[in-house]
């Protein structure tokens, strides 16, 4: 099956409009706090930043935020918003997280990588260079936060979709639905399918295909994800199920593991 690379697949999604950010910012906020309290340096990497949100959230609370993403669309899309907001401004760097060693200093207190974008990174090698460029570029002591969908949970249930997003579309009545299917295939890999649709009430057919693509991805478990994180220089602190701070059960919806570069 044919899988978009992470540019093409981002650039077509209307992430930006798909979230509601305020209101996700506010419910993560307390943990992000809680977790950076800690870095020895105020300056904190956002791996896979996408449009830049949580990025320009640290930078509002006074570190220096640097966001890293490899869809070009979603960096240009990051450096618009900045642009447009009041106060410091983030820095944006294009590049794939495997080579993350390579894409900025080193020097950093802190790193999160929200999103579930980790499972963009689909091999281990993939993997393990990502973690062991980031313990690189950390200092000794900085804190990591890294949130998935919880992929024990997914893979063992054999879960295929998510709950629809339905968010109001910009002529009246019209609504803009987000739909995500995932297909697990034989060599342990998912593709992603997220797909937009309009619906338009009272039109024939009433709903209407805006986007959708495949994207390759890795339903990392816990434990896979354990190794390589200690193996690269990292100590795991604490894992969690939400992004809220309950603890990870195997049913729970995420996995979110706080480590700390030793
Ligand atoms: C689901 S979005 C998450 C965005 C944001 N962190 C959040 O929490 O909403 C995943 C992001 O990872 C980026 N991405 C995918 N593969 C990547 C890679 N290998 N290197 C860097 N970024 C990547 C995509 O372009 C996309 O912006």
């Amino acid at each position: 099956m044919e899988t978009g690379r992470p540019e093409d697949a981002y650039g077509q999604i209307q992430y930006r409009g798909l979230i509601a950010w305020p209101e996700r910012l506010r419910r993560e906020a307390p943990l992000l706090a809680r977790v950076l309290a800690a870095s020895p340096v105020k300056a904190i990497l956002d791996l896979g930043c996408g449009t830049g949100e949580h990025t320009r959230f640290l930078q509002s609370l006074g570190y220096g935020a640097t966001g890293v993403d490899a869809s070009e669309a979603q960096i240009r899309a990051a450096r618009e918003a900045d642009a447009g907001s009041d106060g410091a401004k983030s820095r944006y760097v294009h590049g794939d997280l495997a080579a993350i060693g390579d894409l900025v200093p080193a020097g950093y207190g802190g790193a999160i990588c929200l999103g579930n974008t980790l499972p963009h990174l689909t091999d281990l090698d993939a993997l393990q260079r990502c973690f062991c460029g980031l313990a690189s570029r950390l200092v000794p002591g900085a804190p990591f936060l890294l949130q998935l969908l919880n992929y024990d949970r997914i893979l063992d249930r054999g879960e295929r979709t998510f709950p629809l997003a339905i968010r109001p579309g910009e002529a009246e009545g019209e609504e803009i639905i987000f739909l995500r299917l995932m297909t697990p295939q034989a060599d342990g890999a998912l593709v992603f399918t997220p797909a937009t649709l309009r619906y338009r009430p009272g039109q024939e057919p009433p709903l209407e295909l805006i986007s959708a693509q495949n994207v390759a991805l890795r339903g990392w478990r816990r434990a896979e994800l354990e190794g390589p994180l200690r193996a690269a220089g990292f100590e795991v602190r604490e894992a969690f199920g939400t992004m809220t701070g309950d603890p990870w059960i195997p049913g729970a919806s995420n996995l979110v593991l706080w480590v700390v570069r030793a």
